[in-house]
Parts: C-alpha cells; sequence; structure tokens
C-alpha cells in the first residue's frame, strides 16, 4: 500500500511553508515577518502589526494610515447579524456566539466565496480584522444582558473595543489610554503563532476553498478549548480557586500526580521548552497595568507569581522544560480591566484573527496550493461479510 509517516498530534511534521511567523523553542524566540515580538510589543500597535502580518513588511506613514482608514470603515456589522445574537440563550459562552455569528457572516458576504480573486480576499480580511471586535464585544454585551454599543470611529482599535465593552447608553464613557496601551499589547501578543491547531484548522478548511468567514469559525471553535486558547480562562480559575500562596504546593503536588487529570494551566507549550517570550511581556505588563492602576496588591498575582516561582525550582517541571506561557499573566490584566473570565478567550480570537486570515491568504496565494488530506494508521477489522441482525 501507500507509503507514509505516522505523526499522531503532527509533533513533527510541517504541513506548509510559510513567511509569516517563525518560533525557535528552545531559545524562547517569537519573530513576525522577522520582528522580535518584544520590540513589537512596545514600540508598535496592533494595526500596524496586522499590516506587517498581512503584507509582509511595516507600512510607511501614507500606508499604515490607509490601512487604518480602510480598517475602520468596516468595523460595523449589518444590523440583521444582531438577531444572530439573540437566538443564543442569555447566558451563552461568547466563544459560543461568537463562533457561531463568525460563520453566519459567510451569508452575508457572498462575493467572499470567489477565494480565487486576490481582490476578495483582500476585502474579506480587511472585513475580519474590523468586524471581529464589534461582533466580540456583541457576545459580551449580550451575554450580560446589556444592549450593544456601536464602533466609533475616531477611536483607535483597542480603544474602540474597549467602549463597545464597557460604555452603557446613558452615560458617558471615557476610555482609560492605560487599559487601552495594554488592550492593544495584548491584541499584538496574539496575534500569529504559527501552525498552532486553531491556525492549521483555518488552513485546512480554507484549501478546501471555503467561504473564509466559515474558515475563521472553524479556528476560533478550535481555540476554545482549554489545552489553547481556552487556558486563559482556565488558568484565571486555577489561580482564583488556589487563593493564596500556600495552598500552592497542594496544587503543584496534583500537578505532579500522574493519576490526577489536573495540570498547571498556563505552562507547558508545544514548541516552547523555554520560556514563552509572550509571557515575559505580560508579566511585566500586568505588573505595570496593576501599578498604575493602585491594585498591585491583587492576590492573584502575587500567587500567580510565587506559582511560577515554585514550579520553575521543581524537577518535574524543569526536567520537562514546562515555563509559563502567553496565557499565565495575560488573565490577571483583562481581570483588572474589568473582563469576566468568559470573555479571555474571546479577546484570544479577536487578536488571533489577522494570524488566521493572513496564513489562509498566504495559502491560497501559493501556486503549489493543494487540499489538506492527512492519511491515517488503519487499526480496525479486516474485510468481513455483513449478517443479517437475526444472526448477530
Ligand atoms: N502541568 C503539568 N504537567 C504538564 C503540563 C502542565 N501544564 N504540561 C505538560 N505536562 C507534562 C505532561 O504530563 C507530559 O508528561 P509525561 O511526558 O510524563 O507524560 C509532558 O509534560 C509533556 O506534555 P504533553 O501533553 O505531551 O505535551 P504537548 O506538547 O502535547 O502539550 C500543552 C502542550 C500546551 C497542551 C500542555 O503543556 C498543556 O496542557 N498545558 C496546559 C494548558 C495550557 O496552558 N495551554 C496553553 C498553551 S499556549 C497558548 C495556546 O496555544 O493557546
Amino acid at each position: 500500500g501507500d507509503v507514509f509517516t505516522y505523526d499522531p498530534g503532527f509533533t513533527s511534521t510541517a504541513s506548509c511553508d510559510s513567511t509569516i511567523t517563525f518560533i525557535d523553542g528552545d531559545k524562547g524566540e517569537l519573530l513576525y515577518r522577522g520582528y522580535p515580538i518584544d520590540q513589537l510589543a512596545e514600540k508598535s500597535h496592533f494595526l500596524e502589526v496586522c499590516y506587517l502580518l498581512l503584507y509582509g513588511e511595516l507600512p510607511s506613514a501614507a500606508e499604515l494610515e490607509d490601512f487604518e482608514s480602510r480598517v475602520t470603515n468596516h468595523t460595523m456589522v449589518h444590523e440583521q447579524m444582531s438577531k444572530f445574537f439573540s437566538g443564543f440563550r442569555r447566558d451563552a459562552h461568547p466563544m459560543a456566539i461568537i463562533t457561531g455569528v463568525m460563520g453566519a457572516m459567510s451569508a452575508f458576504y457572498h462575493d467572499s466565496t470567489d477565494v480565487n480573486d486576490p481582490w476578495q480576499r483582500e476585502v474579506a480580511a480587511i472585513r475580519m480584522i474590523a468586524k471581529v471586535p464589534t461582533i466580540s464585544a456583541m457576545a459580551y454585551k449580550y451575554s450580560i444582558g446589556q444592549p450593544f454599543v456601536y464602533p466609533k470611529n475616531d477611536l483607535d482599535y483597542a480603544s474602540n473595543f474597549l467602549r463597545m465593552c464597557f460604555a452603557v447608553p446613558a452615560e458617558d464613557y471615557v476610555v482609560n489610554p492605560i487599559l487601552s496601551r495594554a488592550m492593544d499589547r495584548i491584541f499584538t501578543l496574539h496575534a500569529d503563532h504559527e501552525q498552532n491547531a486553531s491556525t492549521s484548522t483555518v488552513r485546512l478548511a480554507g484549501s478546501s476553498g471555503a467561504n473564509p468567514f466559515a474558515c475563521i469559525a472553524a479556528g476560533i471553535a478550535c481555540l476554545w478549548g482549554p489545552a489553547h486558547g481556552g487556558a486563559n480562562q482556565a488558568c484565571l480559575e486555577m489561580l482564583r480557586e488556589i487563593g493564596s500562596v500556600e495552598n500552592i504546593p497542594e496544587y503543584v503536588a496534583r500537578a505532579k500526580d500522574k493519576d490526577d487529570p489536573f495540570r498547571l494551566m498556563g505552562f507547558g507549550h508545544r514548541v516552547y521548552k523555554n520560556f514563552d517570550p509572550r509571557a515575559k511581556v505580560m508579566k511585566e505588563s500586568a505588573d505595570e497595568v496593576l501599578g498604575l492602576l493602585g491594585i498591585e496588591n491583587n492576590e492573584t498575582l502575587k500567587v500567580a507569581k510565587e506559582l511560577e516561582r515554585i514550579a520553575l525550582e521543581d524537577p518535574y517541571f524543569v526536567e520537562k522544560k514546562l515555563y509559563p506561557n502567553v496565557d499565565f499573566y495575560s488573565g490577571i490584566i483583562l481581570e483588572a480591566m474589568g473582563f469576566p473570565t468568559s470573555m479571555f478567550t474571546p479577546i484570544f480570537a479577536l487578536s488571533r484573527t489577522v494570524g488566521w486570515i493572513s496564513q489562509w491568504k498566504e495559502m491560497l496565494g501559493d501556486p503549489g496550493q493543494k487540499i489538506g488530506r492527512p492519511r491515517q494508521l488503519y487499526l480496525g477489522d479486516t474485510a468481513r461479510d455483513y449478517t443479517d441482525v437475526e444472526s448477530r
């Protein structure tokens, strides 16, 4: 028969070539189009990073202005979309809503179905980046029973999102610039991460020529799991459950116990066998934001830092090269901003949309592109004859 390699979990299979993101897991290095993530997090901002991921180069001032205005002009969603939200249970998880609504967008943009047209691919990418904050904020508002807040396009991307989440109609809402900067940095740190599970899902879905909104919905669905994007929610819930530093050893012991399914959330990574460079920036940002907000004595942050210290000295974590990942500190910042844990993974999805769509565009622009079609190692029965129900 056919000869192929067996690689469950794709731990050693490259599924594509790409020029977008580079990770050196041993060094703990992450580059977007060659630029180190810490430099981008410090000096750039999210829409500039979006441009970089999509087009391969940092924009000139004029290019950036044009890109920002194109994104800004697409932030509204069709008024009919609001009907989709009201079909969900009032307490639905925002990830469930966003998965459904993003998929439904494929019905609003039939022109995007023409994935062979580079112009349509370009328009789909802009629409997606522009609308995903609006959809995510609507999912949040719906889940807490508040009216939707429309985008306000004289605000920057992060401020607009915060306003759509936290403004209430009868009151003035002024975006705190500290929070807006921290929000923008969280978007940047999550923007892309090469061929992780959700990105591979988007590529696989897109490889059949499916509508891009449907492909991104598939990526959002994949991201939801606690081994992937859902870890940020799970991590903060774990830190709260630990509650205070005295309880840490008990949880560390549980994480090491092979008979206990408990894992330290926000720890470990398939590719990083060293510090996740995003976690380093996130930790600094958590200190900065909580300090500026005057809540640096936050108990959760104390538990997180002590847990990190203990785990990094423990032979189990040292031998297995388990370090804090991007999800370890992000939740502390998001909580300080006022987000409930159910919004943590939607914010990851919002940020990662640019990565997914950049990877999708790269794939479809490749003349050698083929439908993704993994093989399997069949372990079932060999051919046998059907038996009638009476004789079974
Ligand atoms: N706590 C305790 N033990 C762990 C942990 C952890 N967080 N992560 C891995 N291990 C152990 C695991 O039990 C295994 O031990 P052994 O070799 O004795 O069986 C070994 O380390 C290797 O783990 P693995 O599950 O084979 O590694 P993987 O590459 O398949 O999984 C991972 C990577 C991220 C799913 C895993 O480390 C994990 O479940 N971490 C917790 C969830 C998490 O934080 N996920 C976010 C990842 S980063 C952002 C994102 O991708 O969304």
